[in-house]
């Protein structure tokens, strides 16, 4: 049992390209709860924060700050009024980083 389950760990890290690693860290860390692919619900769409985003050459280190303290932001009001709740304690930055770069490349 164990086995297979070291070897499905060890095949799904072959098949898997980064940006798939990264919307399952999007996904284990709650991030798709709040956040789906193209529909806006309690948060805007992926899709959406990577079109607004599109041509800000410092979008990544921006969102990255956004999601390690949350906090209002520019979808404030538009429909939400829910804050993005902080993740500092709760996330690595390195993960923090690639969920960001991830849903950045979702346009
Ligand atoms: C409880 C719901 C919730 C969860 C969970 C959540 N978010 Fe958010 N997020 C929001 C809301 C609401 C906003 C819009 C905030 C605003 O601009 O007022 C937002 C905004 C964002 C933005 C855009 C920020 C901006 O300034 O434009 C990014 C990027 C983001 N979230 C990433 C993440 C990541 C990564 C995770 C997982 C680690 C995550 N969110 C988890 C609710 C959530």
């Amino acid at each position: 049992m164990k086995t297979r389950v070291i070897i499905g760990a060890v095949l799904l890290s072959l098949t898997s390209i980064p940006l798939h690693a990264s919307q399952v860290q999007a996904e284990k860390n709650g991030c798709m709860g709040c956040h789906f692919m193209d529909r806006q619900t309690v948060g805007p769409a992926i899709k959406q924060i990577a079109l607004r985003y599109a041509n800000q050459p410092n979008a990544a280190e921006k969102l990255y700050e956004k999601v390690r303290n949350g906090g209002g932001g520019p979808w404030h009001g538009a429909w939400t009024s829910v804050p993005m709740p902080p993740h500092a304690d709760n996330i690595q930055p390195d993960t923090m980083k690639q969920i960001v770069d991830w849903m950045l490349q979702q346009k």
